[in-house]
């Protein structure tokens, strides 16, 4: 038995390695160093958290079937980092996925780490710090992946821009982790702009600034508005991608129709907005066509959705050639829906449906999990709680820890699979008081399995806040959507024909989320909420299935924590 499936384990390897040959899967060597800079991001000044001296960190271009070699080295001056490679499945490369106490030790200052993985699957992705909250920091860059040679996208364009949206704190992220991490925690606020590509203008109209020449931009080299240059009846693809610390946000062009084509590296049938949202952790790709009055520019925006804003949106400028790019657009810039018009958030989300020729799930699952999101107290601490338990993080990484069955690394107890059914998702807990654990969910290798995202009230009244869920290792089905606590009977509206295919799913203000995914990666996973402050505070759980066929371990992403370090000594092979 063990046998017959390492041999086809061989086969699959030989064949993959000749169908990689045949069509010339390219290997990249990228050196990175990460480290503090000064930069302006806004306008103003502060420490920035950068690669090579680059921000946001260079941009990864590959295509399907390639191979990333990366040596990341450490260079900040006292703390540790990690990289994570978002949308990235890392099948057979489960110590690659680059999160701290998950897949790997974080690497120490002065320290390096070799990264190889391949990129599969063409679509927009991107990378960031997978450590205390670094991403914040401004740890981040977009990973773009074509088709592999001979392979066509299944839309035509002529040609295409990368917008990288984010969120930025004046604090830095030790004054926010302090904040939130103490009693009673102080919350972070929201952020003070919007970035495109790394540039925003804090407290400063680029509108104003434009039409009056207002004094109150100080724009500099660093947060000069991007500016699209198009020409004429053409049709461009922009990639977007969301990696905002606590933003949700919605994108609008003036006077301009996008064609959603693709969502977190996947095909997606083909339907048309006049504005989209997207949350932290996912990505699309849209299709316009520039069949305006070509005499004028316009405005891109970027707006903040879910949380009452008190941020400026982020400008852009489409510039039609050949006007000058500083020609005012005639019309002002689009206004974001007003942030709390969750319907028109729905209706834009479950349009979303995969593109014919994506894989259909599994018409049956083997398991399913309910996960309750509450916000919670530990001991007069502010935590957030998946059934009750606020996730730890253990000092020797779940993948080493398992695979080497070290003891006392994290708690073996299995964390509850549902919740109370009298638990009313409507009202604050009466007892908001949560629990902490290092515990992790152990699937069966090669099952199905659904999960129920629960959201609920937090712990004020008449709170409830979205939560983008992402999970590594795998890309899910979204198989539905509904208001309120989900039911037994809500699985006949499940979507099995044409549910999309991605790696990050919101769940609305009291609603809940059903997604199914195949455990067909041995690894350890994490599955969290992808908001900054949020996961800080718990908001998460670890998946781990088919230990045992996890391959050799680099030893340096697992020596790291007392436990791990007494593995060296004793038994490390
Ligand atoms: Cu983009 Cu675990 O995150
Ligand atoms: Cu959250």
């Amino acid at each position: 038995m063990h046998m017959a499936k390492t041999s086809l384990l061989f086969i699959a390897w030989i064949v993959s390695l000749l169908s990689h040959t045949a069509c010339q899967a390219k290997v990249w060597q990228f050196e990175w160093e990460v480290g503090y800079v000064y930069a302006s991001p806004d306008c103003e000044e502060k420490l920035v958290m950068a690669i090579n001296g680059q921000f946001p960190g260079p941009t990864i271009r590959a295509k399907a079937g390639d191979t990333i070699h990366l040596k990341l080295k450490n260079t900040l001056d006292t703390e540790g980092v990690v990289i994570h490679w978002h949308g990235i499945r890392q099948q057979g490369t489960p110590w690659a996925d680059g999160t701290a106490s998950i897949s790997q030790c974080a690497i120490n200052p002065e320290e390096t780490f070799n990264y190889a993985f391949e990129v599969d699957k063409a679509g927009t992705y991107f990378y960031h710090g997978h450590y205390g909250m670094q991403r914040a920091a401004g740890l981040y860059g977009s990973l773009i992946v074509d088709v592999a040679d001979g392979e066509e996208e299944p839309f035509h364009y002529n040609g295409e821009f990368n917008l990288l949206l984010s969120d930025w704190y004046h604090k830095s992220i030790y004054d926010q982790m302090v904040g939130l991490s103490s009693r009673p925690m102080k919350w972070i606020g929201e952020p003070q702009s919007l970035l495109i590509n790394g540039r925003g203008q804090y407290n400063c109209s680029l509108a104003a600034h434009l039409i009056q020449g207002s004094s109150t931009c100080k724009l500099t080299k660093d947060c000069e508005p991007v500016v699209l240059q198009v020409l004429p009846n053409k049709t461009y693809r922009l990639r977007i991608a969301s990696t905002t610390s606590l933003a949700s946000l919605n994108l609008a062009i003036g006077n301009h129709k996008m064609t959603v084509v693709e969502a977190d590296g996947n095909y997606v049938e083909p339907f048309s907005v006049d504005d989209m949202d997207i949350y932290s952790g996912e990505s699309y790709s849209v299709l316009i066509t520039t069949n305006q009055n070509p005499s004028s520019n316009y405005w891109l925006s970027v707006g903040v959705r879910g949380r009452k804003p008190n941020t400026q949106p982020a400008l852009s400028i489409i510039n039609y050639l050949p006007n000058s790019p500083s020609k005012l657009p005639e019309s002002s810039p689009p206004v974001t829906p007003v942030w709390n018009d969750y319907a028109h958030s729905k209706s834009f989300t479950y349009k979303i449906l995969a593109k014919e020729g994506t894989p259909r799930p599994p018409q049956k699952h083997n398991k399913r999990i309910a996960l309750l999101n509450t916000q919670n107290k530990l001991d007069g601490y502010t935590k957030w709680a998946i059934n009750n338990v606020s996730l730890a993080l253990p000092t020797t990484p779940y993948l080493g820890a398992m695979k080497f069955q070290i003891k006392h690394a994290f708690d073996p107890q299995p964390p509850p699979e549902n919740f109370s059914s009298d638990y009313d998702v409507m009202k604050p807990a009466k007892n908001p008081n949560t629990t902490q654990s290092t515990n992790a969910y152990v699937f069966q290798l090669n099952s199905t399995v659904d999960v129920i995202l629960q959201n609920a009230n937090a712990i004020a009244e008449n709170v409830s806040e979205i939560h983008p869920w992402h999970l590594h290792g795998h890309d899910f089905w979204v198989l539905g959507y509904g208001d309120g606590r989900f039911q037994e009977k809500d699985v006949s509206t499940f979507n099995l024909k044409n549910p999309p295919l991605r790696n990050t799913v919101v769940i609305f203000p009291y609603g809940w989320t059903a997604l199914r995914f195949v455990t067909d990666n041995p690894g350890v996973w994490a599955f969290h909420c992808h908001i900054e402050p949020h996961l800080h505070m718990g908001m998460g759980v670890i998946f781990a299935e088919g230990i045992e066929y996890v391959g050799k371990i680099p030893r340096d992403a697992i020596t790291c924590g007392l436990t791990g370090k007494m593995l060296i000594n004793n038994h490390l092979p």
